[in-house]
């Protein structure tokens, strides 16, 4: 068997990247200070195996692996900072707190290169999905920036009603406990982080398991363009350190971007459930239905980019595959053929498509989900389907598959496709409606009365059906959401905002005493609430 794909020696990598490694992060940002930390420390490792000899070698690093003291006194830098509403941020004018946000945009774009680095040898994205990821979060960013310029413009306005002069804004929640996913380390975290922040809530962040390292460079932007204790970093196991924030009832808002499981743990810690806002990213089993009358060559690119981009490891991800029996053959061998021609190897390799992965054991979780489809009568339909190496998993087609098989379940967040053929829509549609999730769907066909019924009824099952084209998040300003276990709340550059902030107003009786305080206020912008301004 040849073999699958090359681990590099250390001596064979790019030399920025090289110098990157090893990463041994000793600070940590709490009340505005880079703090140097001596205890005990996490290893990190990369998907990527170096070759060194006969063996192998992937650590490429380490970060601080706090506890409770240390957690808790990241909570106090943050309630502190938000001081009931009257710390600097929280009652800083808009326009302030967006000045400070342009300037961390441009912090962040000074660390690019940094940061691409690390997520290639943290996470094993490609290089070209790397730079999109810390690109794309600069842009949302710039775009959040703007949607709170709107929203503020449209709240500069008074209402006059039943003899009631009111200004209605929006008001920060409070202190926010921001954690997103590996596999958006970074885009994926600030799509809550930066709303929160620039809505004035004080924020709790803790990086993901996996890709930790590559927000070492950003401490310091942080440090650098917010007031101290704005933003706080705690790192080591979420037992320990999320534990006593959630139980400690400060916490206002919990941001989370992983498993329904984690996020109901960790909602019970709250005592006050009833106080706590919860924005929350969840699983998905997103599936796509080929129609009889589908173009198969788009149909196919599609699915491929939607089952194996970063290598199947996205929430938005086609998970199952769903083709009508009189295409499913021609789909199959087009798929198979697509499938055959993407690129293997590590994530900075030119034109590279499917790359390490960086969960433990991973290849045995996935192999084992094959194993099991496999006995109960599925096959591996495309060449070299099945084969792994390490941290590497070659893409893997099991057809025909049934609900026997844990594939057709289980949310496989790597590059094994489930297909299965159908005869009637209601078989998919079955799958849909009994399954756990409910965030998107893709259908590929052309008869517009079918599909304008089809999508009439999913519209009531996921939130976004994508007509003849993958599954996806983007663009940011659309409403990312789902149903069932797949989320809690909407995430799009102008929703974050509203999820991080609460309507509120100050209302006065029309007398003319009241007009000439309120007259007033405005003439000499002694509110940063009550004003009229209109930022540009
Ligand atoms: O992991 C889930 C991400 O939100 C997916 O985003 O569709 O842009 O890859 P994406």
């Amino acid at each position: 068997m040849s073999e699958l794909v090359n681990f590099p020696q250390i001596s064979e990598i790019p030399d920025d990247l090289r110098s990157c490694i090893p990463l041994h992060q000793r600070e940590y940002l709490v009340n505005g200070e880079l703090k140097s930390w001596n205890g005990e420390v996490q290893e990190v490792y990369s998907p990527v195996y170096f070759k060194s000899g006969d063996s192998y070698n992937n650590l490429i690093g380490s970060y601080p692996f706090m506890g409770a003291k240390e957690s808790l006194e990241a909570l106090d830098a943050a309630v502190n900072a938000f001081d009931k509403g009257k710390g600097e941020w929280p009652k800083m004018s808009v326009a302030g707190r967006i000045d400070c946000m342009r300037n961390f945009a441009s912090e962040l774009k000074k660390r690019r290169s940094a940061i691409v680095n690390l997520l290639m040898l943290e996470i094993g994205k490609t290089r070209k999905d790397s730079e999109t990821e810390v690109d794309r979060t600069v842009d949302y960013i710039l775009d959040t920036i703007e949607a709170l310029k709107e929203l503020d413009r449209n709240s500069s306005k008074f209402t006059i009603t039943q003899g009631v002069i009111a200004q209605v804004r929006r008001a920060p929640l409070g202190v926010t406990l921001c954690m997103g996913p590996f596999n958006y380390p970074l885009n994926e975290t600030y799509t809550t982080l930066i709303p929160a922040l620039i809505m004035g809530c004080t924020v709790i962040f803790k990086p993901p398991k996996l890709g930790v390292l590559l927000h070492q460079p950003i401490l310091e932007a942080f440090q650098k363009s917010f007031p101290k204790g704005v933003v706080n970093t705690v790192y080591g196991d979420g037992k320990s350190v999320i534990t006593p924030l959630m139980q400690s009832g400060q916490i206002d808002v919990l941001a989370f971007i992983g498993s329904s499981h984690v996020a109901d743990t960790l909602k019970k810690l709250h005592p006050k459930p009833h106080r706590l806002r919860s924005l929350l990213g969840l699983e998905a089993k997103n599936p796509a239905i080929i129609l009889p009358d589908a173009d198969l060559t788009v149909a196919v690119n599609e699915c491929t980019e939607g089952a194996l981009s970063y290598n199947g490891q996205r929430c938005t991800a086609l998970k199952i595959i769903f083709v009508h029996e009189s295409v499913a053959d021609k789909f199959l061998d087009l798929f198979n053929k697509k499938i055959a021609a993407l690129k293997c190897g590590m994530p900075w390799d030119e034109g590279v498509n499917i790359t390490p992965l960086p969960e433990d054991n991973k290849s045995d979780y996935l192999n084992s989900l094959v194993q099991d489809a496999v006995s109960k009568g599925a096959k591996i339909i495309n060449d070299g389907g099945g084969r792994f190496d390490k941290s590497f998993f070659y893409p893997t087609v099991l057809y025909p598959v049934n609900q026997t098989m844990k594939a057709y379940h289980e949310e496989q967040f790597g590059p094994v496709i489930p297909v299965l053929s159908f005869k009637d829509i209601s078989e998919p549609l079955a799958y849909i409606e009994d399954s756990n999730y409910g965030q998107q769907a893709s259908i590929f066909g052309s008869d517009t009365t079918f599909l304008s019924n089809l999508l009439d009824t999913l519209v009531n099952q996921v939130c976004r059906v994508n007509l003849n084209s993958k599954c996806q998040r983007g663009p940011d300003v659309l409403p990312f959401t789902g149903r069932k276990d797949s989320a809690e709340g909407t995430l799009s550059v102008s929703d974050a905002l509203r999820g991080f902030s609460i309507r509120t107003l100050v209302a006065v009786k029309d007398t003319d005493l009241n007009k000439q305080i309120v007259s007033d206020i405005l003439k000499d912008r002694k509110s940063t609430f009550l004003n009229t301004d209109f930022i540009l």
